[in-house]
């Protein structure tokens, strides 16, 4: 398993698989229009507002996650229908508050889907984070939870 930072180059194939994850799935359409494109998300990564990491397995993408260094927002974690269960989920997210929290981020935070049924609903919970507004019913902001102590 190898998990290195992301490269321009590699956002096609992660694009790819962000629209073929098992639940919550987003095609390349959706994320067009929110205006995030492979383009405008390697002009995020050449300017260093943007930092990925991702996981490599078997020679395939398998997972891949990315913060946003200036809001402290967790972006993005896809982890692959085939390689679900293996600890690559939990291991980026590290990755993603261990960067986060290296360039101070003042608040560390994401966007999810208050729905239980899904997977990422108890995983987040369960790797620390916690529910700080529901905002509707496709739409909750969590923060991690070390953030409790400050
Ligand atoms: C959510 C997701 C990233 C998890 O990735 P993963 O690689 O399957 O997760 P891991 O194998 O690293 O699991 C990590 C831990 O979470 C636990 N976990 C997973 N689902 C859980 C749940 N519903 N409740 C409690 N714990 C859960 C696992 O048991 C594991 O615990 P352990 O480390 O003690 O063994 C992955 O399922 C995914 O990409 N889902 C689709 C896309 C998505 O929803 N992304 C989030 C959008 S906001």
């Amino acid at each position: 398993m190898l998990v290195r930072k992301t490269q321009a180059d590699d956002l096609p194939h992660l694009f790819a698989l962000r629209a073929r994850t098992r639940e919550n799935p987003v095609s390349l359409a959706q994320l067009e229009a929110l205006g995030i494109t492979p383009s405008s998300s390697a002009i995020a990564l050449e300017q260093g507002w943007h930092i990925g990491w991702l996981c490599e397995l078997d020679g395939c993408y398998a997972g891949f996650c990315a913060v946003d260094v200036r809001s402290g927002e967790m972006l993005v974690l896809a982890v692959a229908p085939e390689y679900e269960g293996l600890g690559i989920g939990r291991k980026l997210l590290a990755q993603a508050v261990a960067t986060l929290q290296a360039h101070s981020a003042a608040r560390i935070w994401l966007s999810a889907v208050p729905d239980p049924g899904l997977r990422a609903y108890g995983f987040y919970r369960q790797q620390g984070w916690h529910s700080v507004q529901v905002l509707s019913a496709d739409e909750e902001i969590m923060e991690y939870a070390s953030q409790l102590a400050s």
